[in-house]
């Protein structure tokens, strides 16, 4: 096997710092609360934990509207517990990544207050200030520029008005924030995610968007045009290749982006010559229907589109989408795991996938996001993937002691942490089952993918190392199917038939997913 890095050969497991474990009581999660649980990250034999940001924020978009990149918010901790985080995920051989959230700040960022301050401020053109709006849309509903009455001029924020976008194509924005990163950096954090990274640089011109004719009414506002002008703009990738050197004059560190963009355009962020990042986030599972033909397109395409030297990843869920389990039920999360732990280069994971945890209902006097208060009932809402890790079958799921600032699951009296360890049949079982074969198997990390099939909606496809041939197949009906395959299994969805060699013509049970130690020969015939 070649040599690979941390971020290579581990998986990433994101933290919402605000539903993780709250250790002081006040309902939101915090930094002592995630150093309490470590070990769990530890015996689940996760890699790194990717923190979703931290830093003082007022919290309109619940930390992405950032009003200073240097500290930690009172509600998540100081800089002290901080460091204490850091030393003792070190301490366990785990890395942690830091969220870096630069195409906006908040508007109570003093950057930003010193910007609409006047016309002929200093920091003026740090943000996007125009006489006219052009037509370009919020992310969040409505207009994506706002009028600023002591300037008279308009701002533009892809997301809510409280976060007004950075300049990008202003050197001195460029320097300020890389020297937020190399502050973290010198502090010892071990890479970033970058939030809307594809978002960055928009067009110089500010050209109007056309509009979408594919837009149905119903759907979310920004839908109504295509986003030509202010996204994806081809300076963003510059832009990107100056982040990477500002990171990579660290050892060992890792840059994420967070780019929303179908597998063509997502390639290009790998950047010239590997100069881009190092990991732009792959959601094409989280998009992708749940059938084995889809998902064989979409493994497919993903591995030829991939540039040489590009290392690959694959994401499940996060903060923004629809839970695994709720998207396509609790059954086929389960051979959704043995895919994501089959399948070539990182992987990351949202905390609470490990259990099962689903989307939670909210009640309409509970809900926190920006998102569903701009633009209610058609689904925009991220307040039900974000509810409190579930720990343990007690009133308040041992997530706090207080008033969880969102609802805990109702399931959480048997989807919990301290219910399924040991269970040998239970979800979290089966991830550390498999993460375990993982980092066991030279074939699973690095080894080739290969002949990706669907047939009967179970899709089959081989992991392929110099000294070894793994076959994974994955039944994503809820019919028992007939699979013609050989070799002696090494683990299945459903936690027994460990070991048992199986014939020709093998019996596939619903939702039931196998890896198949194939024997040599049969991988030939
Ligand atoms: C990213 C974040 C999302 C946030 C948005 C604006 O998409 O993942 O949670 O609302 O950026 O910062
Ligand atoms: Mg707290």
């Amino acid at each position: 096997m070649q040599k690979l890095t941390w971020w290579q050969r581990g998986i990433i497991y994101e933290v919402y710092p605000r539903s993780f474990q709250d250790s002081d009581g006040d309902g939101v999660g915090d930094l002592a609360g995630i150093r309490q649980r470590l070990d769990y990250l530890v015996d689940l034999g996760v890699a790194a934990l990717w923190l979703s940001p931290i830093y003082p924020s007022p919290m309109a978009d619940f930390g992405y509207d950032v009003s200073d990149y240097c500290d930690i918010d009172p509600i998540f901790g100081t800089l002290r517990e901080f460091d204490a985080l850091l030393v003792e995920a070190h301490r366990r051989g785990l890395k942690l990544i830091l969220d870096f959230v630069p195409n906006h700040t908040s508007d109570q960022h003093p950057w930003f207050i010193e910007s609409r301050s006047s016309r002929t401020n200093p920091k003026r053109d740090w943000y996007l200030w125009r006489d006219e709006p052009n037509n370009w849309l919020s992310n969040f509903g409505g207009s994506g520029w706002e009028y600023d009455e002591t300037t008279g001029q308009y701002y533009y924020h892809s997301f809510l008005k409280q976060q007004p976008d950075l300049n990008w194509r202003n050197p001195a924005v460029r320097a300020a924030m890389f020297d937020v990163l190399r502050l973290w950096l010198d502090r010892g954090v071990d890479g970033f995610r970058v939030d809307v990274m594809w978002l960055m640089i928009k067009d110089d011109e500010f050209r109007d968007n056309p509009p979408n004719p594919a837009y149905t009414p119903g759907a979310p506002n920004n839908h109504r045009q295509l986003p030509l002008f202010n996204a994806n703009r081809p300076e963003v990738h510059d832009l990107i290749a100056e982040m990477r050197a500002v990171v990579d004059a660290f050892p060992d560190r890792v840059l994420i982006g967070e780019i929303y963009l179908p597998i063509q355009q997502l390639m290009t962020y790998y950047g010239k010559d590997n100069r881009g990042v190092n990991l732009p986030f792959n959601f094409h599972l989280l998009q992708c229907a749940w059938n084995a033909e889809a998902v064989a397109r979409t493994l497919a395409e993903y591995d030829s589109a991939l540039p040489t030297g590009g290392w690959p990843n694959w994401v499940l869920g996060n903060h923004d989408q629809p839970r695994v389990a709720s998207r396509i039920g609790v059954h086929q999360a389960r051979v959704a795991a043995m895919l994501l732990l089959t399948l070539s280069g990182t992987l990351t994971m949202y905390y609470g996938e490990e259990i099962g945890m689903i989307n939670v209902a909210i009640p309409p006097e509970d809900v926190q996001d920006p998102a569903e208060k701009n633009e209610p009932g058609i689904g925009q809402g991220r307040d039900p993937e974000r509810t409190p890790m579930q720990w343990d079958s007690t009133l308040l799921a041992g997530f706090t002691t207080g008033h969880p600032w969102l609802p805990i699951a109702p399931d959480h009296t048997t989807a919990n942490v301290s219910s399924q360890n040991g269970d040998a049949k239970s979800m979290l079982t089966l991830y550390r089952e498999l993460i375990l074969l993982r980092a066991c198997h030279s074939a699973l990390i690095d080894g080739k993918v290969q002949s990706i099939t669907a047939l009967d909606n179970v899709l089959r496809y081989q992991r392929v190392s110099p000294d070894e041939t793994l076959l994974v197949l994955l039944n994503l009906s809820h019919e028992p199917v007939q699979v013609n395959a050989s070799g002696s299994i090494l683990k299945s969805t459903h936690g027994d038939r460990n070991g048992e060699r199986i014939d020709p013509s093998t019996t596939l049970r619903p939702a039931e997913g196998l890896i198949i130690e194939t024997h040599p020969k049969a991988e030939f015939s």
